[in-house]
């Protein structure tokens, strides 16, 4: 036999050789929920995840940044919603703290703050609501672009609206000069299930398909990451990641700015309730999982994982 491609795949040395796709640390970003309050609580959706108080965040991410981890994503959970996200902006809220402290134990650690409205909103949608029950666009740019403004203010490196509402990108970019990593792509997805009980940001009525993408189309999503790239963004977010490898691989193609997957809550449950029951294997299926995100051409993957991944 001439051609016997198992020839390359005979030890480990050799399968090392020739692997096409690495994973290190710097890959990673690592996803922290910070909440008012002083204990750290477990997420129930989420094993082996916490919200965690400001009182412990930068010890948390100072570990996180030991492993070589470069990078952690910031969420919020207010103590208090109302119906113009409030929260979101206020000068002593509870990411702009969070980033604080963060940025004064570790100054070498990037922190991205997710820019979003429905963690502070009491009907839990990403934009302000009119009396027909329509989530508008114009108006929530207003509120989105004060949001970004004061997490840089606070010190975050990086901003990353998740909002889905047009235009945006373009806003914050007129007022803040920071990296934008824009969640470019984003799927109305039942894989943010885990992550709306984590984060208690559900919305009370309705879905938010007016403004997510719909899981079935692709070119819409070149025409959503071209605009980004346009209005000013510096990375482009695909989300969720595993079940839109194509979506990774078509956007990368397009586009010369780093490309970002996002292995959502509901990926992260999937592979931790299978191991729970003993039907995989949790570590591999951790690396195999990751692997595919970069092998599809993603330059970062945001994962739930990260810490775990990386723990020596
Ligand atoms: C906020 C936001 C969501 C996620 C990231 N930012 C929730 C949503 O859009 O409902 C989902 C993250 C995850 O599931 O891990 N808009």
């Amino acid at each position: 036999m001439i051609q016997r491609p198992r020839r390359l795949r005979q030890n480990r040395s050799l399968r090392e050789m020739v692997r096409e796709t690495e994973i290190l640390p710097r890959h990673l970003i690592q996803p922290l929920f910070i909440k008012e309050g002083t204990e750290k609580r477990p997420i129930p959706s989420m094993p082996g995840l916490f919200q965690w108080p400001l009182a412990l965040v930068a010890r948390e991410a100072a570990e996180i940044y030991k492993t070589g981890i470069r990078s952690v994503l910031l969420f919020g959970i207010p103590a208090k919603k109302d119906k113009k996200a409030s929260g979101a902006y206020a000068l002593d809220g509870i990411v702009q703290q969070a980033v604080a402290v963060i940025k004064e134990k570790i100054p070498e650690l990037q922190v991205i703050t997710d820019v979003c409205l429905c963690e502070y909103m009491d009907h839990g949608h990403c934009g302000l609501v009119n009396a027909k029950g329509e989530i508008e666009n114009d108006s929530s740019l207003e509120l989105i672009t004060r949001t970004a403004v004061s997490h840089a203010e606070a010190g975050a490196d990086i901003v990353a609206p998740s909002d889905m509402m047009d235009g945006r990108v373009a806003a914050i970019r007129s007022v803040v000069d920071i990296p934008i990593m824009s969640y470019a792509v984003k799927y109305a997805s039942s894989f943010y299930g885990p992550f709306r009980e984590a984060a208690m940001s559900a919305p009370a009525f309705g879905d938010r398909k007016t403004y997510q993408m719909d899981f079935a189309n692709v070119r819409e999503a070149l025409r959503e990451a071209a605009l980004d790239e346009k209005e000013g963004a510096d990375f482009l977010i695909v989300k969720p990641a595993l079940p839109y490898l194509d979506i990774i691989t078509k956007v990368s193609a397009q586009t010369s700015l780093p490309v970002v997957g996002y292995q959502v809550s509901g990926e992260y449950a999937q592979i931790v309730a299978a191991a729970q029951n003993g039907w995989l294997d949790k570590k591999q299926a951790v690396f195999e999982s990751l692997t595919a995100i970069r092998r599809a051409g993603a330059r970062l993957v945001i994962t739930y994982f990260a810490k775990e991944f990386c723990a020596i």
